[in-house]
This record gives structure tokens, C-alpha cells and sequence, in this order.
């Protein structure tokens, strides 16, 4: 695996492979990396012949009030695990090379991100897909991996894509649980043990909405309902939003269909966790 943060040995790597005739695979993480992350990979793998992955927390995504300066960061462990995964090249930029004084030009992203995650943290996904933006124009992926565990984030990429017509297939991977449910993610090493008790909710209030719908209930606010009952068997979670809407625009649903959302963001403790289901899908 080849590691770098420099932008011409990345170009010149990246216009290698595609001069050979290679296809390239991208997929862009803020690190701290576990199974999700992994697995993303392995799916950027079987549609490309050279993966990169990005590792960089790109501090445009993160409001002044969030968790910028304590999010998780391992290099070492990092790069092990990409490399045991199968990843060619490991982009692993500074901040001062991403934004160097005076960039200035952002990536507005439309109307599906106005609700949700948008409303809680605004300029979030301005920050998301100026990064994505760049990173796409310096890699120049024929096919970039994201996870449905942000499935609203995948939603504006996909749009973002369509809109700037660049020629990249974006994929969206099923969301890799713990074996009792819980969404991975890096901000999960936050969570003291009660609350990683607490967390659990998350998922299995999502199972609750999954199961009454499989039962006949087609109500969003039926299905809200559940959730929120859930919810109050684990009164260390404090819901931000209960979604239950459309995976295109994100745009709430007045009943629910099969390939539905319900999206759940919850703050437990100081920690904030998302996770969602598609409506009549399997998951564990
Ligand atoms: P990060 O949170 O590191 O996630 C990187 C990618 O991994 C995203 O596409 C995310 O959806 C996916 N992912 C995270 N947890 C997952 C899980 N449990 N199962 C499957 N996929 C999972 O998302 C970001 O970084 C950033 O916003 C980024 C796109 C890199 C832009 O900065």
C-alpha cells in the first residue's frame, strides 16, 4: 500500500492507473476505521482494479460546538487495517493542503439537506460535500463506496453527482451492526459502558418501527409512535429527530412503503449517534 498526503504523488498515482486502463475505487473516511469502514472496501474492490482510500477529518463538517478537536484518531492501527484490506493507496492530507489560506468556494448542497441531520447541524453537509468535491476532482474515481448508516450524507452525494455530472458510480453499502444491533461507528468509542447499554436503543426502537410495519402499520406517525415508545425503555437516549421518509430527497412520508427510511438521531450522554433502516429490508 502507498501512503501519502501530497496531492501530485496522489494525481500522478491515480493518472497511472487510469492510463493503464484501470479502473479506480475511492472511498473517503474521517478514520478511525472498523468494520464499516472495512467493508466499504471490500465493495470498492470488486468494482475497481486500484482502491484508494481517504483519511482525513475534514474540519469544514464540524460546527464550532461539536467534537472536532477530541474526535478518535489512530494513524497506525489505520493504516494496518487498510492495508490488510486490499487498499492501494492510503490519502492521508493535512488540513493546510485541503484548505490553504484564502479557499474560500463551497459545495451548497439542495433542498434534501434542509431536514434532519441539516437542521441540527447546519453547514454540516456544505462542509461534506466541498470535501467530497475535492476529493473526487484529486482521486477522479470511476466508483466511489459510502455507508447507508448516513443515509441522508449518501443521498446528497448521489445528488451531487448527478448535478456536477461527474462520470463516477456512487454505491451505498448496508450498515455493518454489532452482533446485538448497534450501528458501528467511531464515535461509538465515546460511550461509557452505560451508556453503550443506552445506545442500543438506537437500533432496536428502528427494529420496533421494522416490525410493526411488517404487522400492517402503514402510518409515518404510527410508526413515529413506535419509535418513541421504544425509545422509553432506554431514557439515557434523547432523540434529536424520528424520520420517516423517501431515501431520494429525504422528503417525509405520510405512509410508508417498502424502501421507506426511518431515520433516528440521538444523543446519548455527550455523545450523538444516527442509524436508520429501509422499510421491509433484512438486517440484523
Ligand atoms: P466517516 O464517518 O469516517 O464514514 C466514512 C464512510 O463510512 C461513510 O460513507 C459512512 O457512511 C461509512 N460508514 C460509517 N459507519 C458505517 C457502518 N456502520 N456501516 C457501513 N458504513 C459505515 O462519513 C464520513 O466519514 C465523512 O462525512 C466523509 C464522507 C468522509 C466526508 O468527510
Amino acid at each position: 500500500m502507498e501512503e501519502s498526503g501530497d496531492v501530485q504523488l496522489l494525481r500522478a498515482w491515480a493518472r497511472g492507473h487510469r492510463a493503464a486502463g484501470r479502473r479506480i475505487g475511492f472511498v473517503p473516511t474521517m478514520g478511525f476505521l472498523h468494520e464499516g469502514h472495512l467493508r466499504l472496501v471490500d465493495e470498492a474492490r470488486r468494482r475497481a482494479d486500484v482502491v484508494v482510500m481517504s483519511i482525513f477529518v475534514n474540519p469544514l463538517q464540524f460546527a464550532p460546538t461539536e467534537d472536532l478537536a477530541r474526535y478518535p484518531r489512530d494513524l497506525p492501527r489505520d493504516r494496518a487495517l487498510a492495508a490488510a484490506r486490499g487498499v492501494d493507496f492510503l490519502f492521508v492530507p493535512d488540513a493546510a493542503v485541503m484548505y490553504p489560506p484564502g479557499s474560500a468556494t463551497r459545495v451548497v448542497p439542495g433542498e434534501a439537506a434542509s431536514r434532519w441531520e441539516g437542521v441540527v447541524r447546519p453547514g454540516h453537509f456544505t462542509g461534506v460535500l466541498t470535501v467530497v468535491a475535492k476529493l473526487f476532482n484529486l482521486v477522479g474515481p470511476d466508483v466511489a463506496c459510502f455507508g447507508r448508516k448516513d443515509i441522508q450524507q449518501a443521498a446528497l452525494i448521489r445528488a451531487m453527482v448527478r448535478d456536477l455530472d461527474w462520470p463516477i458510480e456512487v454505491v451505498v453499502v448496508p450498515t455493518v451492526r454489532e452482533a446485538d444491533g448497534l450501528a458501528l461507528s467511531s464515535r461509538n468509542v465515546y460511550l461509557t459502558s452505560d451508556e453503550r447499554g443506552q445506545a442500543l436503543g438506537l437500533s432496536r426502537a428502528l427494529a420496533a418501527a421494522d416490525a410493526a410495519w411488517r404487522a400492517g402499520e402503514r402510518n409515518a406517525s404510527g410508526l413515529e409512535a413506535v419509535v418513541r415508545d421504544a425509545l422509553r425503555m432506554y431514557p439515557g437516549v434523547t432523540a434529536d429527530y424520528i424520520a420517516v421518509c423517501e431515501p431520494i430527497r429525504m422528503a417525509p412520508a405520510a405512509s410508508a412503503a417498502a424502501g421507506t427510511i426511518v431515520a433516528l438521531a440521538a444523543r446519548v450522554g455527550s455523545t450523538r449517534l444516527i442509524d436508520n433502516i429501509v422499510l421491509g429490508e433484512e438486517h440484523g
